[in-house]
This record gives C-alpha cells, sequence and structure tokens, in this order.
C-alpha cells in the first residue's frame, strides 16, 4: 500500500481521491494551507514564504499535487492571472526544493495539469499528449506549471502529470454551474454551441490518479477526460434529458458572456477536442465512456 501525501486537498478532486484512496487502504496525509483536525493527518505550508512542515514527508512515497487557486473563482484580472499562475509554479517549485534538501522516500509524484494546455478553439482538431500547446493566458499557466513538475523527474522519481478535462461531480464543479438553468427552465446552449467539452467524471479522474499511483510504468503527460467529448450544445441537450426538462431559450451570444465574465469567456466560447486514447493504452477503462451515463449517474 502506498503512503500518500496529497497538495490542494480540501478541493474537488482531493476530497474525493482522499476517500476512494483510504477506500483501497492506501494511507493518505494532506499538505494545506490551513491545517484541521480531520480523518487524515495533515500539514501546514506557505508557498509565498517557502515554508512546509519538516514532519510532512515522513514515511511519505507518493506525492500527488493538486493545489491552485481556482481558475473559475473571480474575474480575472492581473492580481487573480497571477495567483492562478504562482499557485501552481511556485507550489511545484517548494515542492521540488523541498524534495532535494530534504532525506525522503518518495518514489512517484502525480501532478494534475489541464487540457488548458493544448489552447482553446472551435475547430473539431483532436488534441493528443504529443499536440503542441496554446498561446492563451491559461496555455501559458499550464506549460509553465508543467515546467516546473518536470524538474522533479531530475532528482530520480517518477513523474507522472495528469491533464484534467472539465470534471463533472454530484457536487460542485462545472455541472453543477450548467445544470442550475437547466433546473429553472432557462438553460441554453453557450455561444455557438459547437465548441467540444472534453468531460470526465470524477470517479474516472480518481481512478486514473489512482492508476498513476499504483503502476510504475506510468510516466509523463496523459491527457485525462473521457473517451467521447461533446459539444456545448450536445451537454446542454444531455443534462436537460437527465433532468427532464425542456430546453426553449435562444443560445447566449459570445458577447454577453464577454461583457459577464470577461476574458474568461475565451474558454466557454471555444473549447478543445482532447483524446483519451493514451490513457486507454496505459490500461485504464472507463466507467463512464457515454456522457449520458455519466450525466445519468451524477443528476
Ligand atoms: N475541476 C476541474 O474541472 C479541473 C479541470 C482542469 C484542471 N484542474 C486542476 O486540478 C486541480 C484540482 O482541481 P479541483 O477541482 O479539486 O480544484 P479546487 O476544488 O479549486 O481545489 C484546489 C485546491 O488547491 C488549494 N488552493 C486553492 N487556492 C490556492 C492558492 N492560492 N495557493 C495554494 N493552494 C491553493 C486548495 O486546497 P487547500 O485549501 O487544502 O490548501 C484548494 O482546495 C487544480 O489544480 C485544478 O486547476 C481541475
Amino acid at each position: 500500500m502506498a503512503n500518500i501525501l496529497i497538495t490542494g486537498a480540501s478541493g474537488l478532486v482531493g476530497k474525493k481521491l482522499t476517500e476512494l484512496l483510504l477506500h483501497q487502504n492506501h494511507r493518505v496525509s494532506h499538505l494545506v494551507r490551513s491545517p484541521e483536525k480531520g480523518a487524515v493527518p495533515s500539514f501546514k505550508w506557505d508557498i509565498k514564504k517557502k515554508y512546509i512542515d519538516p514532519k510532512t514527508l515522513e514515511g511519505i512515497d507518493t506525492i500527488i499535487h493538486l493545489a491552485g487557486a481556482g481558475v473559475a473563482d473571480r474575474r480575472w484580472n492581473e492580481e487573480w492571472k497571477n495567483e492562478i499562475l504562482e499557485s501552481r509554479t511556485l507550489s511545484s517549485r517548494l515542492l521540488y526544493e523541498t524534495l532535494k534538501n530534504t532525506r525522503h522516500a518518495v518514489k512517484s509524484f502525480i501532478s494534475a495539469s489541464a487540457i488548458g494546455i493544448y489552447g482553446f478553439t472551435l475547430s473539431d482538431q483532436l488534441f493528443t499528449e504529443e499536440s503542441a500547446s496554446g498561446n492563451d493566458f491559461l496555455a501559458q499557466v499550464v506549460r509553465a506549471w508543467e515546467h516546473e513538475v518536470d524538474q522533479i523527474a531530475q532528482l530520480n522519481i517518477r513523474v507522472a502529470k495528469i491533464r484534467i478535462g472539465v470534471v463533472l461531480a454530484k457536487q460542485g464543479g462545472a455541472l453543477a454551474q450548467m445544470a442550475l438553468p437547466v433546473k429553472w427552465y432557462v438553460g441554453s446552449p453557450l455561444a455557438s454551441g459547437r465548441q467540444y467539452i472534453s468531460w470526465i467524471h470524477i470517479d474516472d479522474l480518481c481512478g486514473i490518479f489512482m492508476k498513476a499511483v499504483e503502476d510504475q510504468q506510468l510516466h509523463g503527460a496523459y491527457n485525462g477526460v473521457a473517451p467521447h467529448p461533446v459539444t456545448n450544445a450536445e451537454l446542454t441537450k444531455e443534462i436537460a434529458n437527465a433532468l427532464h426538462k425542456p430546453l426553449w431559450a435562444p443560445n447566449v451570444p459570445g458577447f454577453v458572456l464577454k461583457l459577464v465574465v470577461g476574458e474568461m469567456a475565451g474558454i466557454v466560447i471555444n473549447g478543445n477536442n482532447v483524446s483519451a486514447k493514451k490513457v486507454e493504452r496505459a490500461g485504464y477503462e472507463f466507467k463512464f465512456k457515454s456522457i449520458g451515463s455519466a450525466l445519468n449517474d451524477l443528476l
């Protein structure tokens, strides 16, 4: 059984992953900004002050790095964009420096990454792990984040990066926001509705992280998306079907989205069509391959 430290453990993915890892009899501890007494030991870090509780790495053989400021938590301004970037790059660098300068037994480092690395486009071009990265703000963030994470491989530690798609979960995340207007009979596709959403059910995402913990062959980047991405219009229709609600409202125009959320609107007006082939070839078997099966489970 692995002895796993999770950063960003209080978030959507960290909570569910902790539950599933404990269920599989792994040992889990958390590295968080505000430690609390809970089911697992939790240690403090302060990324800006370059501080990590010195006891954190005792006995740890695997790190799962999820920490990062919520991309959609606030309207983007320069300060928040910097927080989005530095909460990922500086945290990864601090972990690198700690691993470099401390005696430890860490063998595997599994990091969250994001499909935002490919950039967002209206085309149906399929992005694989070999595709070039994009040029928009998020692509730059993810590239810089992965660059910091890759340094850890120089320490003789296996590094795997899961490029996460749009995580669908019962509570929180994108699905709750998309389902709400549909529940209130005002749901509609966004912008053209033709943009791809490369989604993943949270159980499958956690399954991929667990595979990366257990399978020493996994290293480098893997897309964490389901095998069949859908367009925004298809997803909206499937949500309405799962909730037994009608869809009648016209698409929300892109310019309205820009007015409401500013620069961040680019993520929803455009999308990306991302391949799950590599992780499937590595032996991961998806529980939820179609959007219908995922939504029936979640809604
Ligand atoms: N959910 C998605 O659809 C999705 C898609 C693509 C990529 N990802 C990436 O996957 C990772 C986990 O996703 P998630 O949905 O679980 O994220 P989340 O719910 O936003 O949780 C991220 C966690 O990171 C920590 N954190 C927040 N702000 C921070 C800051 N300024 N500095 C350092 N740590 C901070 C917090 O943990 P503590 O309070 O415990 O420290 C927080 O609970 C994130 O890095 C996210 O960008 C997620």
